[in-house]
């Protein structure tokens, strides 16, 4: 098998890279490793070998069986039909594919079966939405969901290897504020709703995810966190719903793991989604709140695309 990861030098390539090792998928298949030019010739170790970086263009793209893009919007949109066209299914894992209705956006435990025959290209939902529907997938059993208040504490690591140097440095080269010591109440652009693109994506993709028009209200902040978001979350259901039972369904959901206090320090490296402080709202019927973390690059990214890539190999999914 030969995969092509297009955004290697990253944070989420690197991290893919890792994933691809511990599960034993590097020995046997061929490794493509892409990044821009800037960094043509570089080399990372993959599994035992250190492999060279080549600089993405028309003419370096080689035919593969799986193309793995973290490499921002602008280059998945360029570059993802051409190895579509060589071959490959894409997993993707930026938001310039999210919202069409011909590609799935897939976490694999939950929605994996909306991958066909057909599919080509395959989105991968943003980090902080990946963290929230995989409780929810788990709470769906027992009720329906009538509405979610999410604010999210989203690590410095979302943003990029850039953006940890701001962290580092107190610079604002990648993210238009400060953040050492401070917290940002604004993830990507605002929109003309007044809402952010990032707080934006969490409510089309968890709908678009769990297949239901919930309605959602979410408010998404920077803090200075190296890695790992946390999110806390306010569920109003259309039945009654006790913590008991809530801790009950999600203690044996799979890639979730309870825990008194969910933090950063705890989740860093893990591939679960924390989840505790569950407990009854008594200010509104049917309501329960709960704290997640998450390592955003594990969990939010790196670990869900090589997921969806076995979920395709396991089910025999052949793209023709
Ligand atoms: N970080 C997260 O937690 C997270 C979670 C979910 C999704 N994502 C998405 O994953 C993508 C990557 O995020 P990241 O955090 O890994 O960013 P990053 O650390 O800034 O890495 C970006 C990668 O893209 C490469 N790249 C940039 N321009 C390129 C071009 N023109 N051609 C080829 N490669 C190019 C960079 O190569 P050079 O090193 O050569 O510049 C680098 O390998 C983004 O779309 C992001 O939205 C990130």
């Amino acid at each position: 098998m030969k995969i092509s990861i297009i955004g290697a030098t990253g944070l989420v390539g690197r991290e893919i890279i890792k994933i691809l090792s511990e599960k034993n998928l590097i020995n046997g298949n061929t490794i493509y490793l892409y990044a821009s030019e800037k960094s043509a010739g570089k080399k990372l170790k993959v599994g035992s070998k250190f492999l060279k970086v080549m600089p993405l263009s028309l003419s370096t793209i080689l035919p593969c069986d799986f193309a793995l893009f973290s490499a921002g919007s602008l280059v998945s949109k360029m570059f993802a039909k051409e190895f579509t066209k060589k071959g490959a299914f894409v997993i993707d894992n930026s938001s310039a594919f999210r919202r069409k209705n011909n590609v799935p956006l897939v976490v694999p435990q939950i929605n994996g079966n909306t991958i066909t025959n057909k599919t080509k290209i395959i989105a991968c939902p943003n980090c902080s939405t990946i963290g929230l529907v995989l409780p929810l997938f788990y709470l769906l059993k027992h009720a329906e969901i009538e509405r979610i208040v999410v604010s999210t504490y989203q690590a410095v690591s979302g943003a990029g290897k850039k953006a940890i140097e701001d962290l580092n440095n107190g610079t604002t080269k990648k993210l238009n504020e400060p953040i050492k010591n401070n917290l940002i109440p604004q993830i990507d652009h605002f929109l003309y709703s007044g809402n952010t693109f990032e707080e934006d994506k969490m409510i089309y993709e968890t709908q678009k995810i769990l297949n239901r028009k919930i309605n959602i209200s979410s408010t998404c902040v920077r803090v200075p966190i190296q890695n790992c978001h946390s999110e806390s979350v306010n569920i109003t259901f259309n039945k009654p719903f006790s913590a008991k039972m809530a801790k009950n369904l999600l203690k044996n959901g799979q890639k979730i793991e309870l825990l008194p206090l969910p933090m950063p320090t705890l989740a860093n490296g893990s591939n679960n989604v924390f989840v505790g402080r569950i407990r009854k709202d008594y200010s509104f019927k049917n309501t329960l709140n709960m704290f997640l973390c998450f390592d955003n690059l594990r969990v939010g990214a790196s670990l869900n695309v090589v997921s969806i890539m076995e979920y395709i190999i396991l089910n025999k999914i052949n793209g023709n």
